[in-house]
């Protein structure tokens, strides 16, 4: 079978990138994504490519060089399920909110709906690719409903998880390193394993069974969130002795065994996977009766909720104990730099504890709306959606946020943070001037010269 179409189900933040960058690589090949949020399709065939609905960098040019030609973004799912050879699931697995498993395991509906609605539709033999991050054995689910209610045509399913890292995903995607393949068929495995070749080196993409494919997704994000617990839980030691996170964090990463990437402490993890894929990986193995195992990993997020928690502590602690009526500026709102993406960002569950001891919030982020931040804090149901809105403030300026502020927190490590006139930003502010770290994007030394009272992560 030679691969002229394929589709994409789901155009968000891993479908959209991912797509974009095949379509860029294989101009023979036509790419629809199709979505069932029209909205989120008319953006992205907005003219305005600041429209798009995903901020990554260098995303808008691929998409300005490619749409119309072999990249498309449609609503007509049926057509482009039909026409195609090879078909993406990109969809969305959240953990569930009710019944079996709530709280731990994935939501599966929605796969299970792309795969009835394939089943339904395919006319001819079909190669169906996993892109969501799944539990485990969740190939077998799919298998068994294109099996039973398709029209008698071949389906081979195919794990082809997703590394990519927003904020760098077109770099990720460009460059990987590695392309993950799993499955049965080794016809369709060398297919898919064609198309990712006419970029990536050979030796880069790796051939394993399905089950291998699904596990190693969610096992390398518990490990990269592991690596975050575990230099938090060092910065907290920190604290409270003389030691410098900044200097055990590159006196450990210098062991070639440790390596130094990952080691930045921080607020704590957020985005859209690693705590879902942890909290997927600790049912999985309570499902077999693992209970150490699920233990153990389940360590790794509570953690990282402890670490949430106590840099929110931390400031209500340092303002003599109460926030009630500060203004409080939060610098950053996404859950890393370089995205718009809020999803379990530490920055909203931050202002939830500040909100509930009555602080006043000024916010800003440079790629985050009003919008979305309201949406986020009405998400937890804390409090009503009017007392959310009457205590939090939206600015365009981060002058403008903390001005009359008693406290910065500092949350998302955008760049701009960096090079902003922190002795204007001083002047401004109300006195002591507290800044609250949470990225160790600042200098000590400097922040202090200045007058600031400056706190941050793992220093002393
Ligand atoms: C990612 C990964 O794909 C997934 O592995 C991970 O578990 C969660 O995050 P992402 O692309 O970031 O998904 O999700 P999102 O931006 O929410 O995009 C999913 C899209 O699928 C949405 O636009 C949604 O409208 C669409 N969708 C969902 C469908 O088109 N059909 C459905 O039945 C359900
Ligand atoms: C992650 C994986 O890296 C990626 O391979 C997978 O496909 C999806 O999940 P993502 O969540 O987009 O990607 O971003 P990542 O760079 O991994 O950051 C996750 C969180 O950890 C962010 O909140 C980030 O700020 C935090 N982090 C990361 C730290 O606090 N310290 C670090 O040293 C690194």
């Amino acid at each position: 079978m030679k691969i002229t179409k394929i589709c994409c189900i789901g155009a968000g933040y891993v479908g959209g990138p991912t797509m974009a960058v095949i379509a860029k690589q294989n101009p023979n090949i036509k790419v629809t994504i199709v979505d069932i949020n029209a909205e989120r399709i008319a953006a992205w065939n907005d003219d305005d490519l600041s429209k798009l609905p995903i901020y990554e960098p260098g995303l808008a040019d691929i998409v300005k060089d490619t749409r119309g030609d072999n990249l498309f973004f449609s609503t007509e799912i049926d057509k482009a399920i039909d026409e195609s050879e090879m078909i993406f699931i990109s969809v969305n697995t959240p953990t569930k909110t009710y019944g079996k498993g709530k709280g731990m395991a994935s939501d599966l509906k929605y796969i299970e709906l792309c795969a009835r609605n394939i089943a339904k539709v395919a006319k001819t033999d079909k190669i169906v690719v996993e892109k969501s991050t799944l539990p485990v054995r969740t190939a077998e689910t799919i298998k068994s409903i294109l099996h039973n209610t398709g029209n008698d045509i071949n389906f081979h399913i195919l794990s082809n998880p997703e590394f990519l890292a927003e904020g760098t995903a077109i770099n990720d995607l460009l460059k990987p390193d590695r392309v993950l393949i799993g499955g049965e068929h080794e016809k369709s495995i060398q297919i898919l394993a064609e198309i990712y070749s006419s970029w990536v080196p050979k030796y880069k993409i790796l051939k394993t069974n399905l089950w291998s494919s699904e596990l190693s997704k969610l096992a390398a994000n518990a490990f990269l969130a592991q690596r975050v617990s575990s230099i938090n839980a060092i910065s907290e030691l920190c604290e409270h002795t003389e030691a410098n996170i900044n200097e055990v964090a590159k006196a450990i990463g210098m062991d070639s065994r440790i390596g130094s990437e990952f080691l930045n402490a921080s607020v704590g993890f957020g985005g859209s996977c690693f705590q879902k894929d942890i909290l997927n990986l600790v049912y999985l193995a309570r499902s077999y009766g693992l209970h150490e195992v699920a233990d153990y990993w389940e360590q790794v997020v509570i953690l990282n909720d402890h670490q949430k928690r106590r840099f929110s502590d931390r400031i209500i602690n340092t303002l003599y104990n109460t926030v009630s009526g500060k203004k409080i500026a939060l610098f950053g709102w996404a859950f890393k730099k370089d995205t718009n993406d809020t999803r379990e960002s530490a920055a909203i569950y931050i202002a939830n504890h500040l909100l509930n001891e009555q602080a006043k919030l000024a916010i800003y982020d440079p790629k985050v709306s009003e919008v979305k931040i309201q949406a986020d804090l009405n998400f937890l149901n804390s409090r009503s959606e009017k007392e959310n809105k009457a205590n939090t403030e939206n600015f365009q300026s981060p002058y403008e946020a903390a001005k009359n502020a008693h406290a910065i927190a500092i949350i998302t490590e955008w760049e701009e943070f960096k090079k902003y006139d922190w002795n204007k930003m001083y002047a401004i502010m109300k006195k002591p001037a507290f800044i609250f770290d949470g990225r160790n994007l600042l200098n000590k030394k400097e922040m202090n010269t200045i007058g600031f009272e400056y706190y941050t992560i793992g220093q002393y």
